[in-house]
């Protein structure tokens, strides 16, 4: 139970987190990964190193310690860090482990400040807060259990189908081993994926946008190929080295970003490998004959990379929809496309009714968002997925 003076305590601490910053974060998940090496099957070990996870857990503790005396402020938050969680099977006894470590790591760092009663109060804002989470998860699992098709925890695919897209994404089609049915999902959420490359030490979970509408039967993920020194172990791995027969561990279908029929025009904007989860709407929206008007805008390098060009094609034909494309290093052949950066005045965009999707890479989607913003849309009509590691746009 939280007392008024545990929420004063919170409040005048908040500076002790935010001011130890990444010393914090670091000295916390090395504390974490050394007692508990088992959560590096769970943890993305690449966005460690990128830091971009480490800070993502302190600073929804601090947004938390912030908006103590109001969590609703913090209700979407909490719904796509849950869904997420949900995708990697966490238990309640994984946050008995995580604020074990957090309170250890205050403990160690801020040893002066960290007085009994700062303790006591932290220890009771973590468990109501890890509460929270637990509560929504075991929801969650219980509603995907029920469903027909449904399943918590890992459970063993086959890859029937392994199809080439562009120059660098792989679609790769997913059957479960038990031949039974798979629960449905709503196009725009992902699945987790597990694998273990060989030579890794431990387990790789990663999160792909589903590409395809659901049919009961098998999931499809679209992959890119990353570089060399950008994170894509396992993008890369599935590329290389899985193959149609071989065996995957899936996660069930979640994730907060997905198409809500809100009876208004649709907008759905991607870049790169962001069309992923518009390419399931977009198939969604055409299998139940969507009756409002539907506008596809991509943007890609170039004619090689532009993923599922051919299918989008033949959906906005058959359907009546607009598609707006750009390639930015190349002069296109066909009049939809034009060459150069995404820009949205030059589009007739439902501003005042539409609804918006956005994914792709994060300063993309900040070029989009703002475009949108100067063409009057409202900020509660975007929606958009980030791939890793959340981050506001
Ligand atoms: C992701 C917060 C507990 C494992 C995240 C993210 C946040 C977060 C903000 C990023 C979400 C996003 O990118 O959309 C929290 C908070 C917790 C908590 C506030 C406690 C109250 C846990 C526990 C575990 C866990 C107990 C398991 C041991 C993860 C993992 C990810 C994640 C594996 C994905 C990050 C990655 O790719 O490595 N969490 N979390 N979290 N969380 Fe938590």
């Amino acid at each position: 139970m939280l007392t008024d003076k545990h929420i004063e305590i919170i409040k005048s601490t908040i500076p002790l987190l935010e001011n130890a910053g990444s010393a914090l974060t670091a000295h916390f998940y090395q504390r974490l990964f050394s007692h508990n090496p088992e959560l590096q099957d769970i943890f993305n070990m690449s966005n460690q190193q990128s830091g971009r996870q480490q800070v993502a857990l302190f600073e929804a503790i601090a947004a938390y310690a912030k908006h103590i005396e109001n969590l609703n402020a913090l209700t979407s938050a909490v719904e796509r860090i849950a869904q997420k969680h949900t995708s990697f099977n966490i238990q309640a006894e994984h946050y008995a482990i995580v604020g074990h470590h957090l309170i250890e790591t205050l403990r160690e760092l801020a040893s002066e400040a960290f007085t009994a009663e700062v303790e006591e109060a932290w220890s009771n804002a973590y468990q109501f807060l890890a509460g929270i989470f637990i509560n929504r998860e075991a929801q969650l699992y219980q509603e995907r259990a029920a469903k027909e098709g449904g399943w918590q925890g890992a459970r063993a695919f086959t890859v029937i189908d392994k199809v080439t897209e562009s120059a660098l994404v792989k679609s790769f089609i997913f059957a479960p081993v038990d031949q039974q049915a798979v629960i449905g999902f709503t196009p725009g959420q992902y699945i987790g994926l597990e694998v273990h490359p060989t030579g890794n030490d431990y387990k790789e979970i990663r999160q792909y946008s589903l590409s395809d509408k659901p049919n009961g039967k098998s999931y499809r993920i679209s992959v890119k190929r990353e570089q060399q020194g950008v994170p894509g172990k396992v993008s890369n791995y599935l590329h290389d080295s899985v193959n149609i027969g071989d065996e995957v561990k899936l996660y069930a279908p979640a994730g907060d970003f997905f198409f809500v029929d809100r009876q208004s025009p649709t907008v759905l904007i991607s870049a790169g490998v962001g069309i992923t989860p518009m390419q399931g709407m977009l198939e969604t929206l055409a299998a139940n004959k969507h009756p409002q008007p539907v506008h596809f805008l991509h943007a890609c390098e170039d004619n090689s990379q532009h993923s599922f060009a051919q299918r989008t094609a033949e959906l906005v034909k058959n359907n009546n929809w607009q598609q707006n494309i750009w390639y930015r290093n190349e002069k296109p052949q066909q009049s939809h496309i034009k060459q150069g950066m995404m820009d949205l005045s030059s589009t007739d965009l439902p501003t005042q009714t539409g609804n918006f999707y956005l994914c792709g890479p994060i300063a993309f989607m900040k070029f989009a968002k703002q475009q949108l913003l100067s063409l009057g849309v409202g900020e509660g009509n975007i929606h958009y997925e980030v791939f890793g590691p959340h981050a506001s746009l």
